[in-house]
């Protein structure tokens, strides 16, 4: 069990206070203010969510590529031993690898695809987070497919994940009555400039 204290000095050792370490502290932030929101609900583990949110992209200490660094993630986290937050660096990318992208890219033969409600928040909660300000899925995936134009298969992806991100946002709102783009942009005013 990775306590969030750990995945902290996690963060400041690979992270050395790099700039995109600024967007894992946003969305764990707003992991945690979700998972108060979501506490009363339904059963979370919130200690998980929190410190697989702050590592999500611990791989970026090696590579910024889009898919690349979550699989640096996963070798990292799972090296240290900390498998169910290593998992989550493979499977946030486009809401998931299935077993035949994973070999492609390097990953262990199998799926990594988000399964279980911390799983499937954390990709979501990246998603609403543009750099380390609030913003919304359409603004979100807009600017990155903007940021990918050229990247045909990237593109592919990241219109399936758009599908996966908006529908899981409405099963939970169907279900618990909380819209996850409140929340994040009921922070700091709404505020959504986008600095990345
Ligand atoms: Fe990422």
């Amino acid at each position: 069990m990775l306590s969030y204290e750990n995945a902290l000095k996690i963060l400041d050792r690979y992270g050395k206070e790099a700039a995109w370490t600024k967007h894992c502290l946003a969305v764990a932030d707003l992991a945690s203010i979700i998972s108060t929101a979501l506490w009363e609900k339904t059963e979370l583990d919130t200690e998980f969510l929190h410190s697989a949110a702050l590592l999500h992209d611990i791989g970026r200490y090696v590579t910024h590529d889009p898919i690349l660094h979550g699989v640096e993630g996963y070798k990292l986290l799972t090296e240290l031993g900390y498998h169910r937050e290593a998992f989550v660096c493979a499977s946030h990318i486009l809401y998931g690898l299935n077993r035949r992208e994973a070999v492609q890219y390097g990953l262990p033969e199998k799926d990594f695809i988000p399964t279980s409600l911390e799983e499937k928040l954390i990709p979501l909660i990246d998603f609403l987070v543009e750099f380390d300000k609030p913003t919304t899925l359409k603004k979100r995936f807009s600017s990155l497919r903007k940021r990918n134009i050229g990247n045909d298969y990237f593109l592919t992806k990241l219109a399936e994940a758009e599908l996966k991100a908006t529908s899981f946002q409405r099963e939970i709102n169907e279900k618990f009555g909380i819209l996850l783009e409140d929340i994040v942009n009921n922070q700091e005013g709404g505020k959504n400039e986008s600095t990345d």
